[in-house]
């Protein structure tokens, strides 16, 4: 059994769990850019006590290189939780990271996310590095 194995992944149209990433299809090397995943982009995935998104990470794999680089992780960590019982509480976190990058090469953007109850899901976008 491999990670690779577990993680879903499927159109990001037709699939609420699909970490969609937004970011530029070319950038300036060193330039700062904004990148950002968002599960539910296009059909919102449910946020409840019961079922939601736990997080999404952000990795960079460079054209030609074998390794991931770690870029960027947000933790969603309200989901209607109150001492009133599940779904009656005052704040839910929606499943959306943020970052701003530089890079100084050309590759691949890849969002990883997990559902408490469905599991891991994933995404890739290449992304282009004009010198
Ligand atoms: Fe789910």
């Amino acid at each position: 059994m491999k990670v690779a194995e577990i993680i879903q992944s499927a159109d990001w149209k037709a699939e609420k769990h699909v970490p969609v990433l937004d970011a530029p299809d070319s950038v300036k090397a060193g330039e700062k850019f904004t990148v950002q995943a968002m599960v539910g982009k296009e059909i919102a995935h449910p946020n409840t006590t019961e079922h939601h998104i736990r997080w999404i990470r952000i990795y960079f794999k460079p054209d030609g290189g074998k390794f991931a680089y770690d870029v960027a992780f947000a933790e969603f960590s309200a989901h209607g939780e109150a001492v009133e019982g599940p779904n009656k509480g005052p704040v839910y976190t929606e499943p959306s990271l943020q970052a701003a990058l530089k890079l100084s090469t050309s590759g691949t953007l890849l969002a990883v996310s997990y559902c408490n109850i469905h599991g891991l899901w994933e995404f890739a976008k290449p992304i282009k590095v004009e010198a």
